[in-house]
């Protein structure tokens, strides 16, 4: 029996039998491994998920309504519009904005609030008011909700070598106020006063404790006269979103910016808030010191002529 199999002819018949046992066998192997490894993979994607969702918690939108998280193209734009706007170097604009950006995640972070705004709005405006290198270090920003951002400038104005002085009017009324718009419940639940302000001028160091915040709307004459002492190397504009408002606003930066000095109009070209481009261009017509030097993500940005 064992010859008979064993024989030539015998194996030539038994050869396909043999290479379809093979290949079944091959098969099945091929699928335990192909299952094995799909569980294995997606084992380790589930264990990958869970690892990166409290690393996403440092970036997304949860509790200050943006995301912190703009693609590698928006960041481009963002340094190609900061270099147009500014004149400077492709290298500072670059690192400016990667500086930037890290002191934002850093004081949401720390900080009670937010800073309002997009994520290249607020890098932009952050990185541009260093590199326009502004007359002198007077700051005033109407409109600063949880003062976080001015926190921030003041921050990044001293990486620049600069010694900030802060200016802040808000009416600080315990939610944020827009004429004509319902802002409802702010996104990190945070009232809108000035024990939120100052706390987060307190992470800005001694420049932030040393910041002058003078509560009420910035079209009343008593704030105006009481802030008006001295010409501001930078005006921001943030406060009173509507045509109106901003109208009230550039009025009064002819008289209390510097010569030279940067006017930074917020919300700029953007959809929700088309009142600030209306006021600008109605001024832009009237007989101004201010020269338009462009925009970065959501601001634009003025100079006043030089003296
Ligand atoms: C968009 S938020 C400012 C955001 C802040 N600059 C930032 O970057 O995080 C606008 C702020 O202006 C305040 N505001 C509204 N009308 C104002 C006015 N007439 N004068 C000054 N501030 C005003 C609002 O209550 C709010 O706190």
């Amino acid at each position: 029996m064992r010859t008979l199999i064993t024989s030539k002819a015998a194996r030539r018949a038994l050869r396909p039998i043999v290479q379809l046992i093979d290949q079944r066998i091959e098969r099945e192997v091929r699928r335990h491994v192909e299952i094995a490894s799909k569980d294995a993979l997606q084992k380790e994607l589930r264990t990958l998920r869970n690892r990166q969702r409290p690393l996403e918690l440092f970036f997304d939108g949860t509790g200050r309504g943006a995301s912190r998280l703009p693609s590698a193209s928006h960041l481009n734009t963002t340094i190609s519009e900061l270099e147009q706007v500014t004149g400077a170097e492709r290298q500072a604009c670059e690192r400016t904005v990667a500086q930037a950006f890290r002191l934002l995640i850093a004081l949401e972070a720390l900080g009670v609030g937010r800073i309002a705004g997009g994520t290249m709005n607020i890098v932009g405006k952050l990185s541009a008011v260093p590199l326009l290198d502004a007359p002198n270090d007077e700051i005033l920003e109407i409109g600063t909700l949880y003062g976080m951002f001015g926190a921030a400038l003041i921050r990044m104005s001293e990486r620049a070598g600069r010694a900030p002085s802060l200016t802040i009017v808000d009416p600080l009324a315990g939610t944020q106020l827009q004429p004509g718009a319902t802002m409802g419940h702010d996104a990190s639940g945070t009232p809108v006063d000035l024990a939120a302000v100052r706390t987060n001028l307190s992470l800005a160091g001694a420049a932030g404790a040393a910041a002058r915040i003078q509560p009420g709307f910035s079209e009343d004459p008593e704030v105006r006269s009481l802030v008006s002492d001295r010409s501001y190397g930078v005006v921001i504009v943030d406060g009173d979103h509507s045509a109106a408002g901003v109208a009230a606003d550039l009025e009064w930066a002819e008289q209390i910016v510097a010569p030279g000095g940067i006017v930074v109009l917020d919300d700029f070209g953007h959809p929700k808030w088309p009142g600030i481009k209306e006021a600008f261009e109605k001024h832009m017509i009237t007989d101004t010191r201010f020269r338009f030097l462009g925009q970065v993500a959501h601001s634009g940005y003025l100079r006043a002529a030089s003296a």
